[in-house]
Formats: structure tokens, C-alpha cells, sequence
């Protein structure tokens, strides 16, 4: 009874310090505010000095943890543990030397319960203090915080960055395992931090390249908890944002077939680049490319002038990129690169229509005019016809391509080079003069029509 009173009457006079006097006789440093698990364990760094200053005998110093209480204010109910040994409400142990005035405490088996502001208090003979301008909030959670994912340096490509994965380590006697998708089985360090904390961290330095855009990082740290026989996971995921020089620059065109002098043909330069790239157009002259556009889309109207070796070239912060080359011609046929089969397949159409209708012609010609002779007597019945202007009228003319060798999958592997080499090239022109008789088509007159067969 008379203890309790003593008690309570020093708890009373000392509750009024906790309003943080202005001339408190004991100050502690600490975290301010530390965060743990529950089912695990917490280290507080801390250290004290008496004011004035003085010697604490170990023998009789004794360290006490009070926590705070809104509701009741401070009394001896809070006292949750005291050096002595005659308080271990909460499972604590001072594990500094109080005579070297290291107050630095183990809380053991927590639980969210333990979720409080707490004040340190010294007891040594007739030096009786507590610590009120320095509580320390203390909050226990059931999940682990989220590791930290950091990265030193610019996200471009060609740099040289360091990827860090760090976990607060508020007990390390049981130290959180991280892991990541970076490597596997990363070496984990544990790092004092500046306040006597501590922290688990894992790290690599890669060299970013485009493909590392839009890759997410994911690294999980393992606690172990309620000594060892389960653990609790929190996972944190980045993914990067990495910017780079243009890739894969390329030009489509648009219609890629057949295109007659006069029509339009669009031209479409793409890119992947980061942050997007502008593009600008290039034509190839005697003296030298020359600008002829800006923009993704270039239209050009087929002329004469227009004939020649176009390109794109993509733009952005980081670099420049060059596409290969496309050929826009007046003759009807605007050749795409031979990297592309599409003009070639059309190509190989065409010249497969006109061979059949050169055969067609032919058979036609065999069936109804047996004799040259008769075809030469026919064909000067109309002098007017006689001497067709191959020079000028073009569009008479029809040209057929044919390259066997695309039919052949073998020899699609082959270089331009090496088909034209191991070739023999048969050329068969087939002269078909017509009169009135045979002429199937309304517009009558001589048609000259060329096969050139490439066998
Ligand atoms: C605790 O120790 C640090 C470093 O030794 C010192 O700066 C600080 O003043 C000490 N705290 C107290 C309350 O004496
Ligand atoms: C500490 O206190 C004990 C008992 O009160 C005493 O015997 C001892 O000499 C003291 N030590 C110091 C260093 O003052
Ligand atoms: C702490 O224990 C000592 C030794 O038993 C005792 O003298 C002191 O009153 C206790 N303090 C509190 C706040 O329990
Ligand atoms: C305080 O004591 C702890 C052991 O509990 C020790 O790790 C720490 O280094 C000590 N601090 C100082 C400043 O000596
Ligand atoms: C935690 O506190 C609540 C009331 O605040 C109580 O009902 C519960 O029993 C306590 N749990 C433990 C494990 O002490
Ligand atoms: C990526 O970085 C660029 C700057 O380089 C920025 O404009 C963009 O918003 C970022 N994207 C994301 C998803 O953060
Ligand atoms: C070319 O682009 C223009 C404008 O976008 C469009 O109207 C036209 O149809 C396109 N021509 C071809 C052949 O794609
Ligand atoms: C292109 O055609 C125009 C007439 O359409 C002609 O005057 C000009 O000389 C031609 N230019 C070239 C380079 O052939
Ligand atoms: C592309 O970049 C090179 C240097 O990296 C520069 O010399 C050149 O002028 C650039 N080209 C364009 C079209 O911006």
C-alpha cells in the first residue's frame, strides 16, 4: 500500500514532465517514429544524457519504458518495463550498458497491440527523470512495409545504372530475404543506417538497351516471423521507363503495286523510339540527298522529276536513324527495296497474264493465217497501220518479268547476285501485227507485245 502510494505520488509529480518541461533533466536520441512487425522483433537504438550531466552506477541505474496512454494520461499502469526486473508487462530487454548511458532496447514477440508512444525513464538513486521532449511512436503492423526499388542514374539507353532493392530491418536478428527477378539468389547485405536502424538491400548495375523498356521489376522480401516457423511476404514491382534512339526505321509505300505517272503515292515512315521520333524525308540527287519533306507521311505525285532513291531519317533526343532506301519510278512500277516481296509477286502476275495472253496471240495467230505470206499481204491492206511508233506510244507496250527462280524456295536464299550468275536468261519477243479481222479489242490497230522471260 505504501509503495503504491510512493507510486503514485511520483507518477503524479513526473506525469506533469510528460508535457515536456522546459527544462527537461533527461533526454534520450531515438528514432522518432519506428515501424516492425508483429511475430517479430524491434531494436531501439538509443542513448541518454542526464542534465546536469552525471555518472549512472550500474549497480543501481536502472532504464524503465512507459507508454503513453491518452486516455489515462501517465500513471504506474503504464509502466511497462522496468531494468529491475520488477516490471516486464511487455517483453522487453535493455541490451545497452546504462553506465555508458546506451539505453538501446530489444522489444521482443510483438504484437499490433503494441502500436504506442513510449517514453524512456532512468531511476538511479535520488536522479529520477523521464525523457518527455523525446517519445518514440512505435507502430506494429501484421504485414511487412514494401521493400524500396531505386535506381541511380538516367533511364537511357547505353547507361550504366545500379538497381537497388532495400527492406527496413527493424529486427536483424531475423532479417527480412529479398529476392528479385533481376539475378537469382541475390547476396543480401544489412547496412546501418545513420540512425543506428538497419536495412537489407540487394543491388545490380546493368546497361540499359531499348529492350529494357517497359520491363517491370519485382522484388519481394521474406520476413520470418514468431521465430522462424512462418513468414510474411511484401512485394514492391517498378517498371522502367527507358528512353532511346530510334529502332527498326522503316518506309512503306502505299499503293505498293503498280502506280501509272500522275497518281499520288503515299509514302510512311515508322519508328520505335523513345520519346517519339520525328521524321524528315531525304531524296537522293547527283549532288548529294537533298530535304524534301518533314513528317511521317510524305505524298508524292508520280512524274518524271520524281523518279529516284527516297528515304526517311527518325529523330529524337537520343539519336538519329536512317531507313533503308525506296525507289519511286514514273513507269508505271514504283519498286519497292528487294527486301520486300510485294512488288515482285505483282511482278510475277503481270508477267504470267502477259505470257498467256502472248500465247493466246500467238495460237490465234497459227489458226487463222496459216502462211507468212498471207499475213505480210494482209498486213500491207492497211499502210496506214503498217509502221507502229514503238518510241512514243508506250502504253502499247507491255513488259512481263518473269523471275522463275521466286517459285523456287530453294533458291529464294540466294543473292541477287548469285541468281543472276547461275541463270540463263531466254528472252523471246513475239511480234503480233494485227489486222481488222483478228483484233478482239475495240480499239484495234498494231499492238506490240514483248515478253521478256528471265528462266
Ligand atoms: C547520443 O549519441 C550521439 C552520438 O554519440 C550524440 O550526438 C547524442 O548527443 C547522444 N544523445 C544524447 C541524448 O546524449
Ligand atoms: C556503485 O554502487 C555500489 C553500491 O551502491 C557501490 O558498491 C559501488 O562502489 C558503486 N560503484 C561506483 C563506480 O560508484
Ligand atoms: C524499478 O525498479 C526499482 C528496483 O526494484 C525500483 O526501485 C523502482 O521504483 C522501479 N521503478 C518503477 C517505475 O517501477
Ligand atoms: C549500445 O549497445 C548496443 C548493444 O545493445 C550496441 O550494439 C551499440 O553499439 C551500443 N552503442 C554505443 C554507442 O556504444
Ligand atoms: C489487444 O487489445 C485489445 C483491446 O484493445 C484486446 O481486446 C486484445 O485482447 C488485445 N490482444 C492481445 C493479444 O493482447
Ligand atoms: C517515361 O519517361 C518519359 C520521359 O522520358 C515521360 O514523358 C513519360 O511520361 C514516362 N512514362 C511513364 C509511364 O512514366
Ligand atoms: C494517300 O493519302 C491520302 C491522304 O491521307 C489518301 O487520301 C489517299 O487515299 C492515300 N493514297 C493511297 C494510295 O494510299
Ligand atoms: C518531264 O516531262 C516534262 C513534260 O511533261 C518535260 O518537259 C520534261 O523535260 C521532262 N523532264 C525530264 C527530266 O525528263
Ligand atoms: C544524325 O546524328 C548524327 C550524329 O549522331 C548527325 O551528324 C546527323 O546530322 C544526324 N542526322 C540528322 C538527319 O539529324
Amino acid at each position: 500500500m505504501l509503495t503504491d502510494n510512493i507510486l503514485l505520488t511520483l507518477f503524479f509529480v513526473s506525469g506533469a514532465l510528460a508535457a515536456c518541461p522546459h527544462n527537461p533533466s533527461l533526454f534520450i536520441t531515438a528514432p522518432k517514429k519506428m515501424e516492425a512487425l508483429s511475430g517479430s522483433c524491434l531494436i531501439i537504438p538509443c542513448n541518454f544524457s542526464a542534465k546536469p550531466d552525471q555518472d549512472f552506477n550500474s549497480t543501481r541505474t536502472f532504464g524503465v519504458w512507459i507508454k503513453s496512454d491518452s486516455r489515462f494520461g501517465i500513471n504506474r499502469n503504464n509502466v511497462i518495463f522496468n531494468s529491475s526486473g520488477t516490471v516486464t508487462t511487455y517483453p522487453m530487454s535493455i541490451t545497452g550498458e546504462l553506465s555508458q548511458k546506451n539505453c538501446t532496447t530489444l522489444f521482443s514477440s510483438l504484437i499490433t497491440n503494441y502500436t504506442d508512444r513510449y517514453f524512456f525513464r532512468i531511476e538511479s538513486g535520488t536522479f529520477i527523470a523521464t525523457a518527455s521532449c523525446d517519445p518514440l511512436q512505435i507502430t506494429v503492423q501484421d504485414s511487412p512495409p514494401r521493400p524500396r526499388i531505386e535506381i541511380s542514374g538516367d533511364l537511357k539507353e547505353k547507361e550504366s545504372v545500379t538497381i537497388s532493392c532495400s527492406a527496413s530491418t527493424p529486427c536483424p536478428h531475423s532479417p527480412p530475404k529479398l529476392t528479385w527477378n533481376l539475378q537469382q539468389d541475390p547476396p543480401n547485405n544489412i547496412e546501418e543506417n545513420t540512425d543506428q536502424t538497419f536495412t537489407t538491400k540487394i543491388q545490380k548495375t546493368i546497361t540499359l538497351s531499348d529492350t529494357h523498356d517497359g520491363f517491370t521489376i519485382s522484388c519481394s522480401a521474406t520476413y520470418p516471423v514468431n521465430e522462424g516457423r512462418e513468414v510474411k511476404t511484401a512485394e514492391e514491382r517498378k517498371t522502367l521507363n527507358v528512353s532511346y534512339a530510334p529502332k527498326d526505321t522503316s518506309v512503306s509505300i502505299s499503293p505498293s503495286g503498280l502506280v501509272s505517272a500522275g497518281s499520288w503515292v503515299n509514302l510512311t515512315c515508322s519508328s520505335r523510339a523513345k520519346p517519339p521520333a520525328s521524321f524528315s524525308w531525304f531524296k537522293n540527287s547527283k549532288d548529294g540527298a537533298i530535304s524534301v519533306a518533314e513528317g511521317d507521311f510524305y505524298s508524292v505525285k508520280v512524274t518524271n522529276v520524281t523518279d529516284g532513291v527516297y528515304y526517311c531519317v527518325a529523330t529524337n533526343d537520343l539519336g538519329n536513324q536512317t531507313s533503308s532506301e525506296i525507289h519511286v519510278t514514273n513507269e508505271g512500277a514504283t519498286k519497292l527495296d528487294p527486301s520486300s516481296p510485294w512488288g515482285a509477286v505483282v511482278g510475277v502476275i503481270i508477267g504470267i497474264i502477259i505470257l498467256l495472253c502472248v500465247i493466246v496471240a500467238v495460237w490465234w495467230y497459227k489458226t487463222k493465217h496459216p502462211t507468212l505470206q498471207q499475213t505480210q499481204s494482209l498486213t500491207a491492206e492497211g499502210p496506214a497501220v503498217q509502221e507502229p511508233a514503238r518510241a512514243t506510244e508506250t502504253e502499247d507496250i507491255h513488259y512481263g518479268e518473269i523471275d522463275f527462280s521466286k517459285q523456287r524456295p530453294e533458291a529464294s536464299s540466294a543473292s541477287e547476285q548469285d541468281r543472276g550468275q547461275q541463270q540463263d536468261t531466254l528472252y523471246a519477243q513475239v511480234k503480233v501485227s494485227r489486222t481488222a479481222k483478228n483484233v478482239r479489242r475495240t480499239a484495234g490497230g498494231p499492238e506490240d507485245l514483248y515478253a521478256l522471260v528471265k528462266k
